[in-house]
């Protein structure tokens, strides 16, 4: 994910001073090594860098999540999971990219960290997916509140693998580019939070994940699908546009789209006009009663 756009105070085309905002505090400095970063935050990944025992972590976290897929992820999420290469090893993102290139046009590019909005953008846009160089550490196993390695690349690379997901993403990040000219990134940010972040599919009628933030979480995955907890409403471009959500928790509600076809073609419309009829409606708490909401019960319910 992406932060707040830097205050450039150098110009020199090396990041310095990002604000990280998505994932919470804000008020510390972005994690990651930005000396090297390029003008557009892309950078060497390092790969002969990490040490065995992060690839060791790697392996580990890899493990315990692709043990709990089966009756929770979309099918196209497991289908392509294998594409990241061995389960073992951090994988090395130049061969990663020659496989995703091959398949849908995609490739996966190394940042130092989060980056800011305009940059995270223009590089969907291009059908770039920029991917966290650094792996948490050990004590981090289950918690971690900046996306690393193994978020970006477990949680987001196997849907771009999907021909139309991997057009949504290219679309969001040219939509994107729009909505910062218009100062409508907030309504922007909604919709990627509850579609690429925490999305949930209806698959034969049964509910399963396709969002990163919940397959790359070993507890989010088991409460989006089967809790009684939460609101899960289908999939609605405004509703979605006008619901705060929350960086601290569990989500307190998902949205659940058919399929991948209705996510892009309701998302392909000019988004100008939405963001109009969005501020004029007003914002809603997440978990909050709706009476437009289709609802979804947990699955098994
Ligand atoms: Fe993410």
């Amino acid at each position: 994910m992406t932060s707040e756009p830097a205050l450039d105070d150098s110009h020199s085309g090396v990041n310095r001073g990002v604000a990280p905002v998505t994932y919470g505090t804000g008020d510390r400095p972005p994690r990651g090594d930005y000396a090297d970063a390029a003008s557009d935050y892309t950078c060497s990944q390092r790969w002969s860098r990490y040490t065995p025992a992060e690839h060791e972590l790697y392996r580990r976290l890899h493990a315990r999540q692709a043990a709990q897929l089966p009756g929770l992820a979309c099918s196209a999420f497991i289908r392509a999971l294998d594409q990241l290469g061995s389960p073992d090893a951090i994988p090395d993102f130049e061969r990663l990219s020659e496989r995703l290139t091959r398949a849908t046009g995609w490739s996966v590019v190394a940042v130092p960290g989060l980056i800011p909005e305009e940059a995270f953008f223009s590089l969907l846009a291009a059908r770039r997916f920029p991917v966290t160089r650094w792996l948490r550490t050990a004590d981090e196993f289950d918690y971690i509140v900046e996306p690393d390695v193994f978020h970006d690349l477990f949680g987001h690379v196997p849907l771009l693998f999907d021909p139309v997901f991997a057009d949504y993403m290219q679309a969001y990040g040219a939509g994107g580019l729009k909505a910062s000219r218009l100062g409508s990134c907030e309504y922007l940010a909604r919709l990627y939070w509850y579609t690429v972040e925490f999305g949930l599919i209806e698959e034969d009628q049964a509910l399963r994940a396709y969002g990163a933030g919940i397959l790359s979480s070993a507890g989010e995955l088991v409460h989006s699908v089967r809790s009684a907890e939460p609101r899960r409403s289908g999939f609605d471009l405004r509703r979605i546009m006008r619901t705060r959500y929350r960086i601290d928790d569990y989500q307190a509600q998902y949205f659940v789209i058919r399929s991948f076809d209705e996510l892009f073609d309701a998302t392909a419309p000019d988004f100008e006009p939405v963001y109009r009829e969005v501020s004029a409606l007003g914002e809603l708490q997440a978990g909050e009663a709706w009476p437009g909401d289709r609802l979804f019960g947990p699955a098994g319910c």
